[in-house]
């Protein structure tokens, strides 16, 4: 198939466009940058060079494509995972997921594409017993920024959902790991870990559900050619609570283990979002995505199982 993939050149987007050519796609990646548009051609990519908030330079790049498929998986993140970095992109990656992404769907839409994926997130089922799943409501009414988060995603995901002669799927993907990540050896929250920068809250019974970037890359490629329009949950067989995956990560990094602080103290260095995932965040279920895309995530690769003796 040819596929047009908008943030291509990203943490996601770099696997899933070496294992969208490995199942023998034709693919279409859209940069900003001339050197990028290179490197991507030289990969065997064909590139489609522009900035996603000129509406009319993305309408001529897929209208000249002409995708079956398109993939979107723009962000503006910035490198560093901390309350104050978060923050500080906040406007400017709500804008990109907002008015980026509805440039790219607008785009894709006037080109006939037949199946549009875009990227979703998976931390924001509102907080309850159990996993979340894809009916599970999000959780507007959360800490401020999570709350804000959520909205967007509804919005987003009912944007796509309800365009018409599209089939629209979002991929809420849960914590990304691996290479060009911040959980990563060299990650910034690696770097954090190594200085006892990065605590357990309370008791840190905030449930993560993780994803492999590679593992991320493999269920998009399964659901561009043969997912259901709808919402699935991409993420590992085992949410963690943070009590359990941050002193493992720590080991794993040879770090010191990870400090713990108190509610209150978490409630004045990084505020009500910081306390939300490090003890109120709700793991995701997997089920649909095993069930429908055939997904078969890898364990978490730095939890070392521990055999009775
Ligand atoms: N679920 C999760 O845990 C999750 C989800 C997303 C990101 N993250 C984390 O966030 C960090 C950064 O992630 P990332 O890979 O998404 O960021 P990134 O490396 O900055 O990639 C962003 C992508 O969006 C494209 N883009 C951004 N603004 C654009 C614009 N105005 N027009 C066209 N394209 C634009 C970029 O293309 P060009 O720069 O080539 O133009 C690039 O392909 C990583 O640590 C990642 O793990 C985590």
């Amino acid at each position: 198939m040819k596929i047009f993939v908008a943030g291509g050149t990203g943490a996601i987007g770099r696997p899933l466009l070496d294992q969208l050519l490995a199942r023998g796609h034709h693919v279409v990646a859209l940069t900003r940058s001339r050197e990028r548009a290179q490197s991507l051609a030289a990969q065997g990519i064909e590139p489609a060079i522009a900035d996603v908030f000129d509406s009319d330079s993305v309408k001529a790049a897929i209208a000249h494509a002409q995708p079956e498929v398109a993939i979107e998986q723009l962000t503006a993140l910035p490198k560093t995972y901390t309350s104050e970095s978060m923050s500080a992109a906040a406007t400017v990656n709500t804008r990109i997921r907002l008015e980026g992404g509805a440039n790219v769907l607008a785009a894709a839409q006037a080109a006939g594409v037949r199946r549009y994926l875009r990227q979703s997130i998976a931390f924001w089922g509102i907080p309850g017993s159990g996993l979340a799943d894809e009916e599970t409501p999000l959780a507007i009414d959360a800490s401020p920024a999570v709350a804000a988060d959520a909205r967007i995603v509804t919005e987003i995901e009912r944007r796509l959902l309800e365009t018409p002669n599209l089939e629209g799927i979002a991929l809420r993907y849960g914590f990304f790991y691996g290479p060009g990540t911040w959980f990563n050896s060299d990650g910034d929250v690696g770097q954090q870990v190594r200085q006892q920068q990065f605590p357990i809250v309370g008791n840190g019974e905030g449930v993560w559900s993780w994803l492999h970037i590679e593992d991320a890359a493999s269920a998009t490629v399964a659901a561009a050619e043969r997912g259901n329009p709808g919402v699935y949950l991409i993420t590992d067989d085992r949410p963690l609570q943070v009590r359990e995956w941050l002193p493992a990560f720590a080991q794993w990094l040879n770090a010191p283990p990870p400090p713990q602080i108190s509610v209150e103290e978490a409630l004045q260095i990084g505020g009500a979002d910081t306390v939300y995932y490090g003890t109120q965040m709700r793991g995701a279920s997997n089920a649909k995505a095993k069930r429908e895309l055939n997904f078969q995530p890898r364990s978490l690769e730095w939890l070392v199982e521990t055999t009775p003796a």
